[in-house]
């Protein structure tokens, strides 16, 4: 430490710091977070110095203990926080300082430098950050695999523009956001195998004079490499922008399926009711019971596409190596890990304790003129080409419309004038019958869906078991 400064960098300086630039540069309030993993790589970092000579074995021994007390002084909080110690690097070499003197401690930031060690202790995070994150992915399809089980042969218009199209089971729509976020956790387990190469030992940018055992540090790390490039070891934040390109796309998938719950519960569709431990009232209307939750988690994908954005443009024209707008990269990251996390956990409770009205949603799906394909399907059987036969059945809609009926209310007569072709089998059509004749790999018809709906439970207990 510096007289002048106060800071691990002060030797050069001779006046204080402007209380201004204290505070605009300090990270504390951020960084705190990364206590663990900063401390986990010191001791990785100082038994390593010692093993190979670097620092005598005493003064490695007794740093690593010491951290080990550090830990234990963040966990109880004892660690006040100060702006002119900076981050967290730095905060926990202090408290060592105390704890072993400064000579001992001193000695910790041998062969290492903050660029390094921040560029370390991030990935470290991130990897536990992603598991985290991964862990509440698959919760969240259990939640939806549960609630598709529950309504195995439940009925639900299928839309497109908003508008009903063809009837499709419940569990089949439910299972498309299943496979969403399958491509999600890929894409979460991707990011991670990225971040796994070990940057400390970089030094600030150009490697250090010293004979490291990187290698080593990178095993008891739990890291599968180590970074090959010291000037890109220390540049690099592509696992963060890896982490928010993940999480911003699962957050428009929970958003769309945020979408679907709000417009489920609303009085227009009534499908589904949301459980009162998971929704909220109104303030004036006495007869409100809101899916807020599921308004918030629509929301949050912004924030998240918004940070995604952000660091992209934190890392747009950075010249190698380091800069100090790295230090930027993690007040997003942290937010966006900490806004996925909270809006998959509490989607995954409302969709677990939401309540269906099979009833309302197979009145739904078989009324109006859900079935006009399968009708004109029935004339392609009989030799007709699709496209007269979707001419002769749009008339026939347009008929039914006209005289404010259905397809089902039409008499075989009516339906005979406009094609000679139909026959008993246009009255026999239904639901049921469309349904099951979707009966391609991927389609709706219930014996596909009952074994998607195993298929899709079998991978899920896996992914849970490989954690
Ligand atoms: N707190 C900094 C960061 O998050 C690490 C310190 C590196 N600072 C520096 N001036 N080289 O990136």
């Amino acid at each position: 430490m510096s007289e002048a400064t106060g800071k691990t960098w002060g030797g050069r300086f001779t006046g204080p710091t402007n209380p201004d630039v204290e505070a605009y540069t300090a990270s504390i309030a951020v960084d705190a977070r990364l206590w663990p993993y900063d401390i986990r790589a010191s001791q990785a970092h100082a038994r390593m110095l010692g093993r190979q000579g670097i620092i005598p074995v005493e003064d490695a021994t007794q740093i690593i203990e010491a951290l080990a007390t550090v830990a234990e002084d963040f966990a109880a909080e004892r660690i006040v926080f100060r702006q002119e110690l900076e981050d967290v690097h730095t905060h926990v070499e202090a408290r060592l300082a105390e704890l072993v003197g400064a000579e001992t401690a001193g000695r910790l930031h041998t062969a290492r430098s903050r660029n390094d060690q921040v560029a370390t202790d991030l990935r470290l995070y991130l990897k536990d950050a992603v598991a985290a994150t991964m862990t509440r992915v698959r919760a969240l399809q259990a939640a939806l695999l549960e609630l598709a089980e529950g309504h195995a042969d439940a009925a639900m218009p299928g839309y497109t523009h908003m508008q009903r199209a063809q009837p499709v089971l419940f569990a089949h729509h439910l299972l498309a956001y299943v496979e969403m976020l399958e491509r999600d956790a890929a894409r979460f387990r991707d990011c991670r195998a990225r971040a796994d190469d070990l940057p400390l030992g970089s030094g600030a940018l150009a490697g250090v004079p010293y004979p490291l055992d990187r290698e080593g540090v990178a095993q008891e790390l739990g890291f599968a490499r180590v970074t090959a490039n010291s000037i890109d070891a220390v540049s690099d934040r592509d696992f963060v922008v890896e982490y928010h390109a993940a999480a911003a796309l699962c957050g428009v998938h929970l958003s769309r399926l945020s979408e679907e719950l709000v417009l489920w519960c609303g009085g227009e569709f009534a499908f589904a009711s949301p459980d009162d431990g998971y929704a909220t009232g109104s303030s004036i209307m006495p007869q409100k019971k809101n899916p807020d939750v599921a308004e918030l988690a629509r929301a949050k994908s912004g924030a998240l596409i918004g940070n995604l954005v952000a660091a992209l443009t934190l890392l747009k024209g950075l010249p190698l190596a380091y800069n100090r707008d790295l230090q930027e990269d993690k007040p997003a990251l942290f937010a966006s890990i900490d806004a996925l996390g909270a809006t998959l956990t509490v989607l995954a409770g409302m969709v677990a304790t939401l309540r269906i009205d099979e009833g309302r949603m197979r009145a739904a799906a078989a009324g109006g003129f859900a079935l006009a394909t399968d009708l004109a399907d029935l004339l392609v059987r009989r030799g007709v080409p699709f496209r007269e036969a979707h001419g002769i059945v749009g008339a026939v809609v347009r008929h039914a419309e006209e005289t404010g009926r259905g397809l089902g209310d039409l008499t075989l007569e009516e339906l005979r004038r406009f094609s000679a072709l139909f026959d008993e089998e246009a009255l026999r059509l239904d639901l049921d019958t469309a349904l099951a004749a979707r009966d391609v790999p991927g389609g709706t018809a219930p014996k596909r869906v009952r074994a998607a709906l195993q298929a899709a439970r079998q991978r899920l207990s896996a992914a849970q078991e490989e954690g």
